[in-house]
This record gives structure tokens, C-alpha cells and sequence, in this order.
């Protein structure tokens, strides 16, 4: 099963796309993290990435595009992956379907501009092992301590207001606009963000419960029978 978590920043697509990839023991692939790990690492394509992540501005499609298509050939990915941050413009997600890359569901997580620049203004992540927690919504047992591998919890650089801002403005003109595109295509399912994370969570696995029940009941043989 391949599904695309898509939102605004800070809606949500990281938390819910790690734990539906915890459901479905598939990968969850974010390429801002791809992003972050070759900044933080020095390479080649983070050096080039760098300044566009911290200003809020989206990479080039043909260097995300390069990025994503080398982890998709990772073997892990046979059975299925969920990609978060992945696409963001048409160019992206027209690249997937060029490339025969099946999209199964599209799972929109709608959340308003106000609750976005308080959720980013409180997230604190682990520059270890990429975990991610909310002082308010999700702290972590430990406090400023990661919960899952004890490094000291920091603030992203592109979580300051004034570059939120800026990432929500370019969601809106350049990411937004997919929904439509995916509805077309009669893939798009709309979570509303609930306050509590849990409770979103139960919205995403009901939805992707009935995705499977549904591709179960079209091809089980007695559907395929009682349809003759
Ligand atoms: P990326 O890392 O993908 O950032 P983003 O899309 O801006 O998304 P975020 O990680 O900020 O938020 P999220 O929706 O995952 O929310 P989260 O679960 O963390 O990309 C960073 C940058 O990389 C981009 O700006 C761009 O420059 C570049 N990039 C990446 N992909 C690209 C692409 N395809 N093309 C071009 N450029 C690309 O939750 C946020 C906070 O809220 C957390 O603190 C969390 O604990 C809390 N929270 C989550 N759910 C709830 C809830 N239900 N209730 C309360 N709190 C909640």
C-alpha cells in the first residue's frame, strides 16, 4: 500500500505518517528529514538544499526529485511506503505518476493557519534520532530530553514565526493546489486535525482500515461472483 500524507507544515503528516507506518510495518519516508540529515551531514546535496530549508522555501523539484527517487529503490520499500512532504508541486506529483509509481490513497490533514503557528511555536525535535514532540500536545516523559534516545530536545531553525509564515504562504500557492489534483483522481481522503493527537490517529487508521477493507471486498472471488 502507497499513501501520501499531505498538510499544511505542522498539520500533522510527520506523526501520523510514523504511525501508520508503525501500523502497516511499511516505511515512512520524509523528505524534509532526508533534507535535514544531508545538512546536517555536510553533503553535497544538503550544502545545495540548505538555504532554501532555512528560509522556508521549497528545494527544486529535480533535487527532491533525485532525493526521493534514490530511497524508493531502497529494498524496504517493495511492500509499500508512506511518504510525508512528498509531492509539493505539480511538477513532483506528476513525476510520480510519469514514473508509474502507484498512489493508493491521499490522506489530507486539514488543520487552520492559527492552530499551525502555534503547533510549529511549541515543537521541539531530537537532532538524534529525528523525534518529534509538542511542549503542550506531546511532551516528552522526559522534558527537554528525547524519550527515545536521551539527546537534548532543539527548536528547528525553520520553525522561528517569521519563517512559519513564509512556509505556510508557499503551502497554499504550490502544495494546496494537489488536493484537487489527487480528488480528481478519486484518491483524496480529508482528516480535520483534532487537538489531540490520538484522536487524529484513530481518524487516519479508520480511514486507511476501510482503504483495505474496501480493496479486500474487490477482490475477494465472492465480489467478484455476486458482481457477474
Ligand atoms: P518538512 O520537514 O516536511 O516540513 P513541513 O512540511 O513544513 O512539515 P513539518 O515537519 O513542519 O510538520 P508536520 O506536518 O510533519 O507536523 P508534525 O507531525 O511534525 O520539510 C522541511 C523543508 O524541507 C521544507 O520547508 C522544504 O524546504 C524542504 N522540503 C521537504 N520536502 C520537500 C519537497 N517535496 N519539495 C521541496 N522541498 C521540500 O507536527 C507538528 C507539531 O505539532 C509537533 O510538535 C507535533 O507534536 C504537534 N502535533 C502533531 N499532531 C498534533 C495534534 N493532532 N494535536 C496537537 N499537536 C499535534
Amino acid at each position: 500500500m502507497n499513501i501520501i500524507f499531505l498538510g499544511a507544515p505542522g498539520a500533522g503528516k510527520g506523526t501520523q505518517a510514523e504511525n501508520a507506518g508503525e501500523k502497516l510495518n511499511i516505511p515512512q519516508i520524509s523528505t524534509g528529514a532526508i533534507l535535514r540529515e544531508a545538512i546536517s551531514k555536510k553533503t553535497a546535496a544538503g550544502q545545495k538544499a540548505k538555504k532554501y530549508v532555512d528560509n522556508g522555501e521549497l528545494v527544486p523539484d529535480d533535487e527532491v526529485i533525485c532525493i526521493l527517487k534514490d530511497r524508493l529503490s531502497a529494498p524496504d520499500c517493495t511492500r509499500g511506503f508512506i511518504l510525508d512532504g512528498f509531492p509539493r508541486t505539480s511538477k513532483q506529483a506528476k513525476y510520480l505518476e510519469n514514473s508509474g509509481i502507484a498512489v493508493d490513497l491521499v490522506i489530507d490533514i486539514e488543520v487552520p493557519d492559527e492552530k499551525i503557528i502555534e503547533r510549529l511555536s511549541g515543537r521541539r525535535v531530537c537532532p538524534a534520532c529525528g523525534a518529534s514532540y509538542h511542549t503542550i500536545y506531546n511532551p516528552s516523559h522526559r522534558g527537554m530530553i528525547c524519550g527515545r534516545c536521551e539527546a537534548m530536545l532543539i527548536t528547528r531553525e525553520d520553525d522561528k514565526p517569521e519563517v512559519v509564515l513564509h512556509r505556510l504562504e508557499t503551502y497554499h500557492r504550490r502544495t494546496e493546489p494537489l488536493k484537487e489534483y489527487y480528488g480528481k483522481r478519486g484518491i483524496l481522503e480529508t482528516v480535520i486535525g483534532q487537538d489531540d493527537v490520538a484522536e487524529t490517529t484513530g481518524l487516519v487508521f479508520s480511514i486507511i482500515d476501510n482503504f483495505g477493507a474496501r480493496s479486500e471486498c474487490e477482490q475477494s472471488p465472492h465480489t467478484a461472483r455476486a458482481n457477474q
